[in-house]
């Protein structure tokens, strides 16, 4: 199975009320590097600093491809699953990127939630809108348990995100991931399967169902 025939890829869509989420392909590359390179300054400050001589796929299609390709094993393996961010009125156009990382099972059954978003369409809600979408997929679909998102204090939009949708303040760990070169302290936010399922109506009225149009929120 590869997600590089894009049919394949569409198949495997999830849909809110306005974003529709699918894996990545490698006819995506042009868009793809079109909105990476625009908003490096916006996305880079946030991002694991690249490791020295680790390949850049907005240079070249084939990386991106390696990259298409190393996504698909994930998926096919159970141990991550990520996804392109569309939207419009063909849900074709490319804004951004949410991923499932790090799937563990076992006693666990937990996954790591990152997600990015072009800044030109930033302040509309479509990753608050895609974090459902995605946690819906998780436990409804993956059957995990817990997911977590973790977010630096002084990044306000992304607060933003997890407060909108309710996640449980987990407190902060010190000096948790490297962002940017720097070992960096984060706050952890987390949702379980009891609290989807406690609350799952509202996520569902609040984002995913249609509204005739209306921006959606809890
Ligand atoms: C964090 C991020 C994913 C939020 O995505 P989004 O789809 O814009 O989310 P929302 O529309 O809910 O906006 C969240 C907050 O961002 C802020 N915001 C909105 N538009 C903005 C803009 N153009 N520039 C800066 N901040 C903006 C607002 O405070 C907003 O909260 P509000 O809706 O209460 O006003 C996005 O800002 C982003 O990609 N930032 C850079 C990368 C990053 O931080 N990734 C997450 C790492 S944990």
């Amino acid at each position: 199975m590869t997600w590089s025939n894009p049919t394949r890829a569409h198949s495997s869509a999830l849909t809110g009320r306005r974003v529709l989420l699918r894996p990545l392909v490698t006819s995506d590359f042009d868009a793809w590097r079109e909105v990476r390179i625009r908003s490096r300054d916006w996305l880079l400050k946030w991002e694991p600093r690249p490791l020295p001589g680790q390949p850049d796929a907005t240079e070249d299609r084939r990386i991106f491809a390696a990259r298409c390709g190393a996504r698909e094993r994930e998926r096919q393996l159970g141990s991550g699953y990520g996804f392109g961010i569309f939207v419009g009125p063909e849900q074709d156009r490319f804004v951004g990127e949410i991923n499932l990382s790090s799937v563990q099972r076992g006693p666990y059954q937990n996954a790591y939630v990152g997600y990015w978003i072009d800044e030109a369409a930033a302040g509309n809600s479509y990753v608050p809108e895609a974090f459902v979408v995605l946690c819906r997929f998780a436990f409804e679909d993956l059957a995990l348990h817990r997911l977590q998102a973790s977010i630096i204090p002084r990044n306000g939009a992304s607060h933003r995100v997890v407060e909108k949708l309710g996640l449980r303040d987990e407190g902060v760990a010190q000096r948790y991931l490297e962002i940017n070169g720097t070992w960096e302290d984060h706050v952890r936010y987390a949702i379980t399967s009891e609290e989807w399922d406690d609350r799952r109506d509202d996520y569902l009225r609040g984002w995913i169902q249609p509204l005739g149009g209306e921006a959606g929120g809890l």
